[in-house]
């Protein structure tokens, strides 16, 4: 194995504050099955969330409940996010989304959801250098790249590069292995990130640099060429830096789920951290940030019309649908759209970009909040809609948006990993099913 210099931070100050919300029996629901009556325990979250606990229902009436897409199941009790989706309101750990992405770091936001609390500034400077002195990849491992084909996605690159990375660094299961492991992903991620952006291109891998900060050296390896040192422009990397901080965590999303499902049978970090990464791809979740942007060029070259791509997307016979619209939760404007719509307009004014997609995209959003298919189904713009803009005119390649958001989402994941495997209901996840396939019959063999 690839031995890794100690980790002093790690070692010596830091105790992960993981907080499970004390949950009172505020009462009972009563369930009632032909004639039998059956009683299940009411829970009450920190924000008023009320659920009903049905673990012993099967036991007790051999019933089980039917939620395809797990539109009402709650998967598990959590400390880390909280959205209200009927209200707009997201907060990581207690502090509003608007007041994190004013004031905080996205390494600062990652500690926060890792470890329950805002790093002391003496924290925070030791995570940084921790996280910088292990952005580099061991030089095998570089290799790995010129094994995937030039045209590769970048995405399935990364998840399978973060599988790799498992064959590198033995399973942590000590706090300590489990504290170095998060930082090296943390560290890595924008490494091999980069990496499978350059090796699409034919371009070198480029080094890290200690000199800079999180976000400039992403920036740094993604267009610094051997030829000529890319100069970061300190307002792309803040944009850049907002951007990562408003995908941090979503609570129980498609790929969150995903990370957790796969960490429950105690596989390794960083391959649940990988299949969380390829859930994400998946155009319904993170890979709509790319088609949000090949949406609004096919409009921009079809002469513009947002109401006709509009009128396909409401058609029940057209799979066309408005992407970076409609959320699984948010019945009301998604918050990080707000921020993001706010900072589109304050980044195309600097950079000088073209406005023309922006353009196209505000009129969509115009229509569709005075049209009666999408004001009865509560459907507003999400996270996506506006961020490949963004993305756009800070010159990150389309390809590469949905890697972006990986990269945020990153300090979510191993939070929401970490609170799993701690949780005093650790348990495997293991869905149940009503079958309704064929009943038993005999093989019939021709004679
Ligand atoms: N365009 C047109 N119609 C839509 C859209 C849309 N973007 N989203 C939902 N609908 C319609 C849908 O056809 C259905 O209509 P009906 O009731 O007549 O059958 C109704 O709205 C409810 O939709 P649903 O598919 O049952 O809702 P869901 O909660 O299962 O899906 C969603 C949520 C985000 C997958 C969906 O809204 C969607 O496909 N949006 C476009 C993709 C997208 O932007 N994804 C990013 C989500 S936010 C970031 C993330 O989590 O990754």
């Amino acid at each position: 194995m690839f031995p890794e210099p100690s980790l002093s931070l790690l070692e010596t100050t830091i105790e992960p504050h993981l907080k499970m919300p004390t949950m009172t029996d505020l009462d009972h629901a009563e369930l009632t099955y032909r004639d039998q009556k059956y009683s299940l325990p009411v829970i009450e979250g920190s924000e008023g969330e009320l659920g009903i606990d049905i673990g012993n229902l099967r036991r007790d009436s051999g019933l089980i409940t039917m939620d395809p897409g797990f539109v009402n199941t709650g998967s598990c009790k959590s400390a880390i996010t909280f959205v209200n989706g009927e209200k707009g309101i997201l907060r990581y750990r207690g502090y509003a989304i608007e007041d994190l992405a004013q004031h905080s770091s996205f390494l600062e936001v990652a500690w926060l959801l890792l470890f329950g609390e805002l790093p002391s500034t003496g924290e925070l400077e030791a995570f940084d250098q921790d996280v910088t002195l292990h952005s580099m990849l061991h030089e095998d491992f570089q290799r790995l790249f010129g094994a995937f084909p030039k045209d590769a996605h970048p995405m399935p690159t990364l998840a399978s590069a973060l599988g790799a990375l498992s064959t590198f660094y033995d399973e942590p299961n000590t706090d300590l292995e489990i504290r170095q492991g998060i930082v090296r992903l943390i560290a890595k991620m924008p490494t091999i990130a980069a990496c499978s952006y350059k090796h699409s291109i034919g371009q070198p891998a480029i080094y890290p640099r200690n000199d800079l900060d999180y976000t400039q050296n992403f920036l740094h390896m993604m267009f610094s060429t051997p030829c000529e040192e890319y100069e970061v422009d300190p307002v792309v990397a803040r944009v850049l830096d907002l951007l990562l901080i408003l995908h941090a965590d979503h609570e129980q999303n498609c790929s969150t789920s995903t990370v957790r499902l796969v960490g429950s049978s105690q596989a390794h970090l960083f391959a649940s951290i990988a299949s969380g990464v390829f859930a994400l791809w998946g155009p319904l979740h993170g890979g709509a940030n790319q088609k949000v942007i090949e949406m609004l060029e096919e409009i921009a070259r079809g002469g513009g019309s947002a109401r006709e791509f509009l009128e396909r997307a409401k058609k029940k016979d057209d799979t066309t649908r408005l992407m970076g619209f409609g959320h699984r939760v948010y019945k009301s404007y998604d918050p990080r759209a707000k921020i993001l719509k706010g900072a589109c307009q304050d980044v195309l004014s600097r950079m000088g970009g073209s406005s023309q997609l922006l353009d196209i995209a505000m009129e969509l959003e115009e229509i569709t909040l005075e049209d009666d298919y999408f004001i009865s189904r509560r459907l507003y713009p999400n996270v996506d809609f506006y961020s490949g803009v963004i993305y756009k005119a800070l010159g990150i390649p389309t390809p590469m948006f949905t890697v972006m958001f990986a990269l945020g989402r990153l300090p979510g994941w191993i939070a929401q990993w970490l609170e799993m495997r701690n949780s005093p209901e650790f348990r495997i996840g293991r869905p149940r099913q009503v079958y309704v396939g064929e009943p038993l019959r005999q093989i019939e063999k021709p004679v």
